[in-house]
């Protein structure tokens, strides 16, 4: 990968800066482009310039000081000034989930709308959104541009290695209806060391459908394992480990959980129903997944039901971990979150450690009830019941001896096989894994 490239360098604008678009940004940067970064938070635009991440993501600080040091890289909230003149225009802002699950797009349209009018003929516009089959034409009929390109360019990234998987991609998919656009984008990414695959804008659309819901088929697959493990007597981990080997099947993404979650999997697995439907297809086989998901939320709070031997009423119970996985602060649609909902509505009160919520200042929390405690130990005091929901590394390095001692109950539920069952035991405590006898 160089860092230099042909000069003048690609003029950029990129369309909200969370987590794909910040990402988007820094490492376009980084790869020699000019960027301007656009967020309507005022307060978040500040931060990042500066040089401050407003999320936690390996290598993001590193990036964003080198784009901002070398006059790359700035941030505004000044959508025109921002797309005047740019070559291309990445559009990078939410598609949440709408009432009847289906991808809401008005923040996809008013960003196109806002931008339209300050476009240069020939620009190209960039959706990395993720968002349903058809979108392309509905940016382009947002621009009302027919000088403009629209291109489809779904983004794969992972929430905690965001930057490595944007600088390292697996593939990049363009889908287009205009080759030259196409192309256009192809050379901004040659720096990149990856396969990539020109499509139209309608299967570009779908891959990215289809990689998110087989992903989560695959976890609530492997998750339905485990429960099958634990009541034949079989050991998931080394089951598991099994299928892993074998290529077709690959180790990756298929460590069984508490269910899977974060600001993706649901609201993509509930769109592609949603498309389908809308299609005359009914997908059976991902809402099974669907379901089965949610079932996995309840069957973690019955593992933690069985731990303390009876009612959770009246009962206190710990938490490690709240994020919707390791190495990232984002609490959206977090796992963890609907666990403990579901023990907190079985009458538990709840004591709940992560390493990136030093306090509750989070409004999810409050409203869950969730009191947020100084370290691990400290959530564990008096507990009758330890559930393990986030696979934070640090939590396997805790001393089990002085956590059994301080618990009512000694108990550990560990929903991502976390911690060693043996040295568990050895400590005290009775051991509950996923698939683990
Ligand atoms: P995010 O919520 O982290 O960031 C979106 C940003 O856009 C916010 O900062 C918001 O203030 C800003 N914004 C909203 N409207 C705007 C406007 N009109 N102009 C400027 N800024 C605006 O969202 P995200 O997680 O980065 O997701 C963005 C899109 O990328 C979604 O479609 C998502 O499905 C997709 N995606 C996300 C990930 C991921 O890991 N988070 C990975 C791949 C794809
Ligand atoms: C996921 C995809 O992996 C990305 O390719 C995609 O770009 C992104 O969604 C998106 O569209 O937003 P992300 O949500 O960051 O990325 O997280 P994953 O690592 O895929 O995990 C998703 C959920 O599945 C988490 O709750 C995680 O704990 C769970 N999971 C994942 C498991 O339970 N087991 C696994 O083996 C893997």
């Amino acid at each position: 990968m160089t860092e230099n490239r042909r000069d003048p360098a690609p003029s950029i604008a990129v369309i909200g800066a969370g987590y794909v678009g910040l990402t988007t940004a820094v490492c376009l940067a980084h790869l020699g482009c000019r960027v301007a970064a656009v967020d309507v938070d005022e307060a978040k635009v500040e931060r990042m310039s500066r040089g401050e991440p407003p999320i936690l993501e390996e290598g993001l600080a590193a990036l964003l000081e080198e784009g901002i040091g070398a006059g790359r890289l700035s941030f505004t909230t000044d959508a025109a000034a921002a797309s005047a003149g740019a070559d291309f225009v990445f559009l990078c802002v939410p598609t949440p989930q709408g009432g009847d699950g289906a991808a809401d797009l008005r923040y996809v349209k008013e960003a196109a709308s806002q931008i339209a009018p300050h476009l240069e003929a020939g620009a190209v516009v960039v959706t990395k959104s993720t968002v349903p089959v058809g979108s392309a034409g509905t940016v382009a009929a947002a621009l009302s541009r027919p000088d403009v390109a629209v291109v489809s360019n779904p983004e794969f990234l992972r929430e905690g290695s965001a930057i490595g998987d944007w600088l390292h991609p697996d593939r990049i998919v363009i889908g287009s209806d205009d080759r030259a656009a196409a192309e256009r984008l192809t050379a901004l990414y040659a720096p990149l060391d990856a396969p990539v695959l020109i499509t139209d804008p309608a299967s570009a659309e779908t891959v990215k459908y289809a990689c998110n819901a087989f992903l989560a088929a695959k976890v609530s697959f492997v998750n339905a394992i485990a429960t099958l493990c634990q009541a034949v007597g079989a050991d998931a981990v080394d089951v598991i480990r099994g299928m892993g080997y074998d290529r077709r099947i690959g180790a990756d993404h298929l460590s069984p959980g508490p269910g899977w979650g974060g600001s993706c999997f649901p609201k993509d697995t509930a769109a592609l129903l949603r498309m389908a439907e809308d299609h005359g297809y009914d997908f059976a086989l991902l809402r099974e997944a669907i379901v089965a998901n949610e079932r996995q939320f309840d069957l973690v709070a019955d593992r933690v039901e069985e731990a303390v031997g009876g009612s959770l009423e009246g009962v206190t119970v710990a938490a490690w971990g709240l994020t919707f996985k390791a190495s990232t602060d984002d609490l959206r649609d977090s796992p963890a979150l609907s666990v403990l909902r579901r023990v907190r509505h079985r009458g538990a009160t709840v004591r709940a450690f992560d390493p990136t919520l030093p306090e509750a200042s989070d409004a999810n929390l409050r409203s869950l009830g969730v009191e947020l405690c100084a370290d691990a130990y400290a959530a564990c005091e008096g507990a009758r019941a330890l559930v393990v929901l986030t696979e934070w590394p640090q939590f396997a390095d805790v001393d089990l001896a002085r956590v059994s001692a301080s618990m009512a109950n000694p108990a550990v539920v560990d929903t991502r096989n976390l911690l060693d069952p043996a040295q568990v035991r050895a400590a005290g405590l009775r051991y509950t894994g996923m698939g683990r006898s």
